[in-house]
């Protein structure tokens, strides 16, 4: 597949937010990359266009069936002033592999990060400058055909819209989450989506996640649907626990998201020599461990937050505290792949990409 990507550039280009309060996806750039899909003739149309307003039917399969889902990747500008895309083919295949779950067509990994790699071009100067910033990447996959027969659509939309971020909790440093251990509502369950980044395991999580923001929590702790005993994610993150020596992270499987951060954290432990283990994780476990001292660190990863420590875990009985806030581990993590997408540590693992 080979795609030729027109532009079409804006005449009304828009002022600029102050680096110091971007906070997360609240800010969007000039332009945004659309492709078309149609049963029988493909990935066609590839554009690049001023940002603005989507027209859709509203038959569309997307608004009633939820045919939807999205990556979150990011464009980091180094130190030395270049800006790089980190793992971005990982995102746009993570996108390939998901989308047949949801019946949904993708292009080719390689294709979309050309033609993303192309966008970020065009805007290369809205990718900020100050520490812990970042241009976040946000293809979004939904279908577009209007009809409103239960069944795969025949038509999608892809497109791409890019943010300047700062980092995603506010703040210069690492802040630890206060967390709710929830055991009646359910992010994801065996053969559902929960491997999949569709829309839908993010509307699955907003009840609990605003019940847990009520009583004074940052977030809910996702444990298995069936038991609510086996550990899953955090938040919209991955989970990792640092149980004395051991860095510890729960098992993929059709429940939990193959993170990109997660995936490069791993890599990360693995070449200092640290022993890293993906295992179903209990809640009796943790709660095993902390009482007696060995659970030393608990840590969210994701591509927005990139590490987020957390320093409490509550349930409906227990109070656990983890750590005296900011674990070692979670905080040298995230020094080093910030300082690996700032290009002040070697990328010895070839994740970035100069623009
Ligand atoms: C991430 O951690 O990158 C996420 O998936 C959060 C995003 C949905 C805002």
């Amino acid at each position: 597949m080979n795609l030729e990507v027109r532009i079409e550039r804006s005449s009304t280009p828009k002022p600029r937010p102050a680096e110091s309060d971007l906070g997360f996806g609240r800010n969007f750039t000039d332009h945004m990359l659309l492709l078309d899909y149609a049963e029988g003739r493909g990935w066609h149309d590839a554009r690049i266009v001023p940002y603005g307003p989507l027209a859709l039917d509203p038959a569309a399969a997307v608004l009633h069936y939820g045919q939807a889902m999205f990556e979150g990747a990011k464009a980091i500008r180094g130190d030395d002033g270049v800006v790089r895309l980190f793992r971005l083919e990982r995102h746009c295949a993570r996108l390939a592999s998901g989308a047949p779950r949801l019946c949904m067509p993708a292009p080719e990994p390689a294709v979309l990060r050309d033609a993303i790699t192309e966008l970020v071009r065009v805007e290369e100067s809205w990718v900020p400058r100050a520490r812990n910033t970042a241009l976040y990447i946000r293809p979004t996959l939904v279908a577009t055909e209007a009809f409103l027969g239960v069944r795969p659509a025949t038509q999608y939309l892809l497109y791409v819209i890019l943010s300047p971020v700062g980092s995603y909790y506010g703040g210069d440093t690492l802040k630890p989450v206060r967390i709710w251990v929830e055991t009646e509502q359910t992010r994801a369950a065996h053969g559902g989506l929960g491997s999949v980044k569709a829309g839908a395991n993010y509307a699955a999580s907003l009840q609990a996640a605003v019940r847990a923001k009520a009583a004074g929590f940052d977030q809910v702790l996702w444990l298995d649907g069936a038991q609510h005993e086996t550990l899953e994610e955090v938040g919209t993150m991955n989970l990792f626990v640092v149980l004395g020596d051991e860095l510890v992270t729960p098992v993929l499987g059709d429940t939990v998201l193959a993170g990109v951060t997660r995936d490069s954290i791993i890599t990360l432990a693995r070449a200092r020599g640290l022993t890293v283990t993906e295992r179903p994780v209990s809640l009796a476990e943790i709660g095993d461990a902390q009482r007696s001292g060995l659970l030393k660190e608990v840590f969210g990863s994701g591509t927005a937050a990139v590490v987020s420590p957390v320093s409490e875990l509550v349930t409906r009985d227990r109070r656990m505290v983890v750590g005296d806030g900011v674990g070692p581990v979670a905080q040298s993590f995230y020094d080093e792949l910030t300082g690996i997408q700032r290009g002040t540590r070697p990328d010895v693992h070839g994740w970035l990409t100069a623009i």
